[in-house]
C-alpha cells in the first residue's frame, strides 16, 4: 500500500519509514524539515519538500503520487512551548492538520493513522490510563491532538474516512540508523546522554516532591520501534474500523531511575542536580495498552528502560553530532 507520510524526516516518523521501507512498502515523505533531517529519510523513500500550511502543496503531492493511506506525524510536539505560544497548537497544528484532511478528501485518500499524546490526560482518575479514561487535555498541544482526533471522528460519519489515533505516552530510544536529535534538545534520555558525552554539564532534575517512590515524575517510556511496529498494525486493521489506542509499556520509571540506569548503561557518572518542577508536568503518566495488545496482537519488544536507553546510547555514539547537516 503506498503510504504518504507527513513528518516523515522526524524523530518518530522516520523510524516508522525505516519500518515501511523494510516491509518493502512504498513511501512518500512530506516534510518541511523544520525539525526533521533529509538524512533521517531512508533513499529508498520519494521525499517531498512542503509545508502543510501550503495547502496546494499538499494537493500537489496526493494528485502525483496518489498514496491510499496517510500517517500523520508533521506537528509541534512540546507541551512547555504550547503553554508559552497556544497559537502554534491550537492554530498551526490544527489548521495544517485541516489541511491535510481537508485535501485527502478531494483526492479521496481514506485512511489515516493520526499521532495523538499521553497529553489527553491531564486529570486521570486511574492509572493506568485505558482508552475510556476521561480526556482533559493537559496544555494546548493536547488540546490540539484532541480537536484533530475530534475531526476525524466526524470525517469518518460523513465521508467514510477510516483513522487510528495512536496516543503516545514517551517515545524514547532508537533504530540502529535512526534516533533522536532535536534543536534545543529538551527530552530527558536524550539529555543525560548529553551529559554521559561531555556535551552537557549536567541534568537538571525538574522537581523531587512529587507523590512517587523517590519524588521524581515517573513516566512510560517507549521504545520507537515498538510505536513503529504499532503504526504498522493499526494501518492494517483500519479497514475493520477506525479506532484509538494508548501506546505505554504499563510500567513507569522515575527521572532518577532513568538517569541511574543512563549512568549504568554508559559506564558515566551523570552530574544531576534538582531544580524547580517544571510547568504542566504531572507526577505520573503510565499506559494500559491492553486494547492494542488483544485487538492487534502487538507486543513491545523493549519493554524495560534500560534497552531503551542502551539503544539510545548506540545511536548517539555513532552520531555524536546527530544527523549531518
Ligand atoms: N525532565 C527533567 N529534566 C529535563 C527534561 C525532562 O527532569 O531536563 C523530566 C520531565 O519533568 C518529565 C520527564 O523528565 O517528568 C520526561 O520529560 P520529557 O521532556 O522527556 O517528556 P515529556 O513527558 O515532557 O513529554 C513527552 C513528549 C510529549 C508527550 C508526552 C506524553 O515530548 O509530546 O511525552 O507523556 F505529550
Amino acid at each position: 500500500m503506498k503510504i504518504l507520510v507527513t513528518g516523515g524526516a522526524g524523530y518518530i516518523g522516520s523510524a516508522v519509514v525505516e519500518q515501511l521501507v523494510d516491509n518493502g512498502e512504498p513511501v512518500v515523505v512530506f516534510d518541511n524539515l523544520s525539525q526533521g533531517h533529509r538524512a533521517a529519510v531512508p533513499p529508498e523513500a520519494i521525499f517531498v519538500e512542503g509545508d502543510l500550511a501550503d495547502r496546494k502543496a499538499i494537493d500537489a503531492a496526493l494528485s502525483q503520487h496518489r498514496p491510499e493511506a496517510v500517517m500523520h506525524f508533521a506537528s509541534r510536539t512540546l507541551v512547555g512551548e504550547s503553554m508559552q505560544n497556544p497559537f502554534l497548537y491550537v492554530g498551526d497544528n490544527v489548521s495544517n492538520g485541516l489541511n491535510l484532511f481537508k485535501s485527502m478528501v478531494e483526492h479521496g485518500v481514506k485512511r489515516i493513522i493520526l499521532s495523538s499524546t499521553a497529553n489527553l490526560f491531564d486529570e486521570p482518575e486511574r492509572m493506568p490510563i485505558d482508552e475510556s479514561e476521561r480526556i482533559v487535555p493537559g496544555s494546548p498541544y493536547g488540546e490540539s491532538k484532541f480537536i484533530l482526533e475530534r475531526i476525524l471522528h466526524w470525517l469518518d460519519r460523513i465521508y467514510g474516512m477510516r483513522f487510528a489515533c495512536l496516543r503516545y505516552f514517551n517515545a524514547a530510544g532508537a533504530t540502529l540508523t535512526r534516533g533522536e536529535d532535536h534543536h534545543p534538545e529538551l527530552h530527558l534520555i536524550p539529555i543525560v546522554l548529553q551529559v554521559a558525552m561531555g556535551k552537557r554539564e549536567k541534568v537538571s532534575i525538574f522537581g523531587s516532591d512529587y507523590p512517587t517512590r523517590d519524588g521524581t515524575c515517573l513516566r512510560d517510556y517507549i521504545h520507537v520501534v515498538d510505536l513503529a511496529q504499532a503504526h504498522i498494525l493499526a494501518l492494517g486493521a483500519l479497514d475493520g474500523g477506525s479506532r484509538f489506542y494508548n501506546l505505554g509499556n504499563g510500567e513507569g520509571f522515575t527521572v532518577k531511575e532513568v538517569i541511574d540506569t543512563a549512568s549504568e548503561v554508559t559506564g558515566t557518572k551523570i552530574r544531576a542536580e534538582v531544580g524547580p518542577r517544571r510547568a504542566g508536568d504531572p507526577a505520573v503518566l503510565v499506559a494500559a495498552s491492553g486494547k492494542i495488545r488483544k485487538e492487534l496482537g502487538w507486543v513491545p519488544q523493549y519493554p524495560h528502560v534500560r534497552a531503551i536507553i542502551e539503544s539510545a546510547w548506540r545511536w548517539h555514539q555513532a552520531n555524536p553530532d546527530g544527523y549531518a547537516k
